[in-house]
């Protein structure tokens, strides 16, 4: 196999996503491995999954500089260091500046918990459940200035079932981004998904997946 993808990943707590992609790069033939993990809020759960898993860390706190332009430099040094080629954000909840994300273009990821461009921002799964909306998801995108915004490398559909409330739905989406995000690396590691102006490149060819229906179709429907 050639040269596996050197990958930093950007958590600002429990890291859940980053210990999918933690456990993906374990694999044999996964094209990427994750060679740093920056958290920029200290002693998150993200950090320890990281040190347990032999993962060089580093605590870059926004709060210890004047500002955005000295975080982002400190993260930028701090990555080429370790010569960090593909930069993941998994649950990082800062603002990236212009400037970071133009460093980082096309070689950045982001995973939201909802079928982009729809519910972006936070409290996406109350948002969701006030909408009556019946099928959501989670989307991995290349990551552009604006907030959770950018081209879309993948998605997954989870139903809204009756009785879900915030808490129940987060859950049921978190374990299709925990397939979903280790899913959407590969395709950019392996350099089969790639940027066309702002669409990515590599949509499936077939066989197609059932559309998931919610509520289901019925006998003859
Ligand atoms: C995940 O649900 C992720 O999609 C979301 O934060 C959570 C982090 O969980 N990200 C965003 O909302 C980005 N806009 P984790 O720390 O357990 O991976």
């Amino acid at each position: 196999m050639s040269a596996r993808r050197r990958v930093g990943v950007l958590v600002s707590g429990r890291g859940s996503n980053l210990q999918a992609l933690i456990d993906a790069a374990q694999m044999p033939n996964y094209p990427a491995e994750i060679v740093l993990v920056i958290s920029n809020v200290p002693e998150v759960q993200g950090l320890i999954r990281a040190e347990q898993a032999g993962i060089p860390t580093r605590t870059i706190n926004h709060r210890d500089y004047p500002s955005r332009e000295t975080f982002e430099a400190a993260l930028n040094d701090a990555l080429k260091q370790s010569r960090v080629e593909l930069l993941c954000n998994a649950g990082f909840m800062r603002l990236l500046t212009e400037s970071f994300v133009s460093c980082w273009l096309d070689r950045h990821l982001n995973i939201h918990p909802s079928l982009l461009p729809a519910f972006k921002g936070l409290d996406t799964h109350a948002r969701v459940l006030a909408a009556g909306a019946r099928i959501t998801g989670c989307t991995v995108h290349f990551v552009r200035a604006a907030m959770d915004d950018g081209p879309i490398i993948a998605q997954a559909a989870v139903p809204v079932l009756t009785g879900d409330t915030e808490a129940i739905l987060a859950a049921r989406v978190l374990t299709a981004e925990h397939r979903l995000y280790p899913h959407a690396l590969r395709l950019v590691a392996s350099g089969e998904a790639q940027v066309r102006g702002e669409f990515v490149d590599g949509m499936p060819k077939g066989p197609a997946e059932p559309a998931l229906f919610s509520p289901p179709l019925r006998g003859s429907s």
